[in-house]
């Protein structure tokens, strides 16, 4: 069976899609809720309502259980679950941001650890409901040297979701993403402005300003594109997103915690241990952080 931490808009996804596929599928909330089905709209507009099954407690079972929470909430699930989670269970990771793998890693020493990145977009329209909203592929791939035999993972999310790939080097994968959310989520968090909105001239020389100094902290030899190229495929998801709101952007709008530690925060990390200063990062960074603070000062007093 497949049990998966997070019901958001990618956990419900794979839910949906696996579900579909004739596979057992168990959705792990944070609390218990109150639904009979999953409402779900396919990609074709085809509206479904699927009785999956969930609960707010992970059953003890040797499948690897698939984490869909944010990267700020990977630790506090894996934390609350952690008695039900057996020794060498795989544990497959799927947020926005890179760092998690780590602090999990020192969590649970004996597990399997597999990365993985997804470009399909998903809206949640309310919980257990929502919408496919885009296509892309997906990669998964191993952290540790514990996971490098768990490549017959992807067959089954492939079924599910098609266009989904085992990738030895996933750190490629994970460092594109990266530098693609890094570009565009906070100048439109900050902005309050949606995808399309970067294409103006003033943001694109921020966003060429951002790229400039992640690829500075970039591990040599891990993207085996240029910055050029980099840049041009950031400007292709503008173009498709136009008229999306990040989800930093959306994060910022209704007041929750951002990815900030682990998108800008990363990077600022990786830059600090080579002793190199990432002016713009570190504005957008602060920016963001400051952001976070008001707003939660706020909705606590409001
Ligand atoms: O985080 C997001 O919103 C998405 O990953 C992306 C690709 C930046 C599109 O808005």
């Amino acid at each position: 069976m497949w049990q998966i931490i997070g019901a958001g808009a990618i956990g419900c996804l794979w839910a949906a899609n696996l579900y579909q596929q004739g596979e057992k599928v168990r959705l792990i909330t944070r609390h218990p809720v109150d639904a009979d089905f999953l409402l779900y709209q396919d990609i074709q507009g085809i509206h479904w309502r699927l009785p999956i099954s969930h609960h707010h407690k992970l059953l003890k079972s040797t499948q690897p259980i698939l984490i869909c929470v944010k990267a700020t909430q990977v630790c506090q699930a894996i934390q609350a679950h952690k008695a039900q989670i057996q020794d060498g269970q795989g544990i497959i990771l799927m947020h926005n941001g890179m760092g998690c793998a780590e602090e999990i890693q020192k969590i649970l020493p004996k597990n399997p650890i597999i990365c993985a990145t997804t470009a399909n977009a998903s809206l949640l329209l309310s919980p257990f409901n929502i919408r496919h909203t885009g296509k892309g592929s997906t990669y998964l791939g191993p952290f540790n040297q514990q996971a490098k035999s768990y490549q017959d993972i992807v067959i089954p999310l492939n079924k599910a979701l098609n266009d989904c790939h085992w990738c030895d080097k996933i750190e490629s994968k994970l460092w594109l993403k990266l530098l693609i959310n890094i570009a565009i989520n906070p100048l439109t968090a900050i902005h309050q402005i949606n995808n399309g909105a970067l294409k103006k001239e003033s943001m694109q020389k921020l966003i060429k300003n951002i790229l400039k100094e992640a690829f500075l902290v970039l591990p040599k030899k891990t993207l085996l594109m240029s910055e050029t190229e980099v840049y041009q495929l950031i400007l292709q998801v503008i173009n498709l997103t136009t008229d999306n709101y990040s989800s930093m952007n959306r994060d910022i709008y209704f007041k929750r915690h951002t990815e900030n530690e682990y998108i800008n925060g990363y990077i600022l990390k990786k830059a600090m241990q080579q002793n190199i200063a990432l002016p713009t990062i570190n504005s957008l960074y602060k920016d963001i952080k400051a952001l976070e603070v008001s707003s939660l000062i706020h909705s606590h007093t409001s």
